[in-house]
């Protein structure tokens, strides 16, 4: 079997990961976090693909910790796909890194950028592509899909993309408090009066970290701070150290917050 492992917040990681799968029909997509919350799992595929956004020019902490406590990695060739709003940086680096500690290594990646989701940056705006824009983007995203799709078929072994500016951009640009932060990273967010205690962020958190009480979210200290709940909340309640969120939202297109809610949630 071959398995394609997702972390997707708001969307983009896991269209891609189904564009690339559309064209290997024997590729299964996991969701990273609900097969996460079985407490243990293992990665065991012959080839075995993992798509996930870029964070802070890394690899999201969920993704490193998928691979380093799983009970078993057993895989044959592996590929993987890091999305971002402007630049890779060093997540396929870190990817092949952690697969090394586990016996394992890199064959092939891939860096497709689309939009940021990353609200807290001052730059979110600057940096989110025009509507004419993003639809180019993701009709060439579609088109390299194809591509990875082809070269994993065949086995292709790549070199993949590293970039040192993409990694040390967003630890320049962002404050370094969100970088260096070692608070739960939850402790920022909060609701103003808009919040009508809806529930639609404690559904759409992919690692549950966010309950109702009072008609209000409460945080468990276990966020990685993927914006899914900024990003979705139906009437713009959220905020981030205490500074409304008055930007523009981007979740990925063509995937509904339906599809986003079943694809992360507990089995
Ligand atoms: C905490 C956080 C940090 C991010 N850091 C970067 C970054 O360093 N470089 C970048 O280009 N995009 C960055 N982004 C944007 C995401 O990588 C991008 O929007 C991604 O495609 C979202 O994937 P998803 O829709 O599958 O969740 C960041 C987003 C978040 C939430």
């Amino acid at each position: 079997m071959n398995r394609i492992y997702v972390f997707s917040s708001t969307g983009t990681s896991l269209q891609l990961a189904r564009e690339i799968a559309a064209q290997n029909t024997d590729f299964e997509i996991v969701s990273i976090p609900k097969l996460m919350k079985q407490k243990t799992w293992s990665i065991d595929a012959d080839k075995a693909g993992f798509v996930f956004p870029c964070y802070y020019g890394e690899m999201p902490k969920i993704v490193r910790e998928f691979i380093t406590n799983a009970q078993r990695v057993s895989v044959n060739y592996t590929f993987g796909v890091a999305t971002a709003g402007g630049d890779i940086g060093y997540s396929l680096k870190k990817l092949d890194k952690t697969l090394k500690e586990r016996g394992s290594s890199l064959n092939y990646g891939k860096g497709i950028v689309i939009a940021s989701n990353y609200m807290n940056g001052w730059y979110y705006d600057m940096l989110m592509p025009s509507k004419e824009k993003l639809q180019k983007r993701i009709e060439a995203a579609k088109e390299l899909c194809i591509k990875i799709a082809e070269d994993v078929k065949t086995g292709c072994n790549s070199s993949y993309k590293k970039s040192l500016a993409g990694y040390l951009m967003p630890h320049i640009i962002s404050p370094s408090r969100y970088v260096k932060d070692t608070r739960p990273w939850d402790s920022e967010f909060s609701t103003n009066k808009n919040c009508n205690g809806c529930g639609t962020c404690a559904k759409v958190c992919p690692v549950d970290n966010i309950v109702l009480e009072n008609s209000r979210p409460v945080f468990n200290h276990n966020c990685q701070r993927c914006m899914a709940c900024v990003q979705y909340c139906p009437r713009s309640a959220f905020e981030i150290e205490g500074q409304a969120m008055d930007k523009a939202r981007y979740t990925y297109p063509e995937i509904s917050i339906k599809e986003m809610i079943a694809f992360n949630e507990g089995l």
